[in-house]
């Protein structure tokens, strides 16, 4: 898979520089912070630079080995000795990672909690990830904020999440923030190339840009794009735009903007047809009515992606969605929650029976 082929594996190849150099600062200085939260959209490069700090602080070829014939001043990871081969192949012991997404319990993080408690086994720093932080109980970080507010010195946290406001105020204050906000779409463009060149594949810059701008901000699904697209065999623009327009979900918004009944049952025919994942197609489209939400209220500024449904159109929406959402468990078939949302919708909002 491209994008985990091409996952960075130094400071250096983190697109991000606001992120890149902010670490790279800290990684200067003589002291670490004991709690870092890592900020920003899906797909931007936390979990790879999570991965990458732990190499570094645990290398033993960097300025942060304790051997005694190691002489180097950089603060990179090797990638090379053997601790960061084991933190790159997640069998590391002093690295551990948790998804609190299905691990958000008071059980789970007390276990973590007392895992602080042992000292590293290679030397350097145990590094404790942990992914989604927002999904994390209400107790799970009471428990949590203690450890954070006198963390044992060989402990590091990161904290990763894309929801910095729904993390309480007193974990925030104590972790060392950094912001991956979203991936524009010049770095987008500049991983592709370099991802094209290496794979040896001739695509013209146009289709490269046409790839990037749909890329949701996101780093990885602009690499998934390439794979795809590659992987289909398809060369001109227009193919592009096709398969684009068959997955993309500006188009089903589109169709709803226009409330056309049949032409929604249709794309999402299409789409089940052409194997899209309807959960990640709920999350695209729910994340696409937040954002409109936001810029509807002046919170962000967007002039150009601007959509025609009102205010209580959207929430609607996005009620009816997430209800699809969680119908997606229990569905013989994988259409239905959004057809029925989508039908609802249109009857709700006309006031008329379909
Ligand atoms: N800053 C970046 N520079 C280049 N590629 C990136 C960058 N961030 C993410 N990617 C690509 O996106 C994929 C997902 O990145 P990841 O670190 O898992 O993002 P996140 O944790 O923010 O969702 C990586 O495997 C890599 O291919
Ligand atoms: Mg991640
Ligand atoms: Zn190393």
């Amino acid at each position: 898979m491209f994008y985990l082929k091409y996952r960075p594996k130094t400071i250096k190849e983190i697109d991000n520089l606001s992120a890149k150099v902010m670490i790279g600062k800290i990684l200067e200085s003589s002291t670490l912070p004991h709690a870092f939260l890592f900020v920003g959209q899906k797909g931007t490069g936390k979990t790879s630079t999570a991965r990458i700090l732990a190499k570094a602080v645990n290398c033993l070829n960097n300025k942060f080995s304790s051997n005694p014939s190691n002489d180097s001043q950089s603060y990179e990871p090797c990638n090379k000795c053997a601790n960061c081969k084991s933190i790159g192949l997640s069998s590391f012991t002093d690295v551990i990672e948790m998804d609190a997404a299905s691990n958000r319990g008071i059980e789970e993080i007390k276990n973590l909690i007392r895992e602080t408690s042992f000292l590293p086994m290679s030397g350097g720093f145990r590094v404790f990830i942990i992914d989604e932080a927002h999904m994390i109980t209400n107790e799970g970080f009471n428990a949590l904020l203690k450890t954070l507010e006198e963390p044992p010195e060989s402990a590091i946290f990161i904290l990763a999440t894309t929801n910095l406001e729904k993390l309480p105020k007193t974990i925030v204050s104590r972790c060392l923030k950094i912001n991956f906000g979203k991936a524009n779409t010049t770095d987008i463009y500049s991983m592709l190339k370099r991802i094209a060149k290496i794979e040896n594949i001739d695509f013209s810059d146009d289709l490269l840009r046409l790839i990037a701008s749909h890329s949701e901000n996101s780093f990885r699904d602009g690499a998934k794009i390439l794979e795809e697209v590659t992987f289909q065999k398809i060369k001109s623009v227009e193919e592009v735009e096709r398969f684009l327009g068959i997955r993309g979900r500006n188009d089903l918004i589109e169709i709803i903007e226009k409330k056309d009944l049949k032409k929604t049952l249709s794309w999402i025919e299409d789409f089940s047809q052409n194997g899209g994942d309807f959960k990640s197609l709920i999350e695209d489209i729910l994340n696409q009515l937040h954002s409109q939400l936001l810029i509807k209220n002046d919170v962000i500024k967007n002039e150009d992606n601007q959509t025609t449904l009102n205010l209580n159109e959207i929430s609607l929406l996005m009620k009816l969605l997430i209800e699809a959402y969680q119908n997606l468990r229990n569905t013989p078939i994988d259409s239905l929650p959004v057809e029925i949302a989508l039908i609802e919708f249109y009857n709700k909002i006309e006031g008329k029976k379909l």
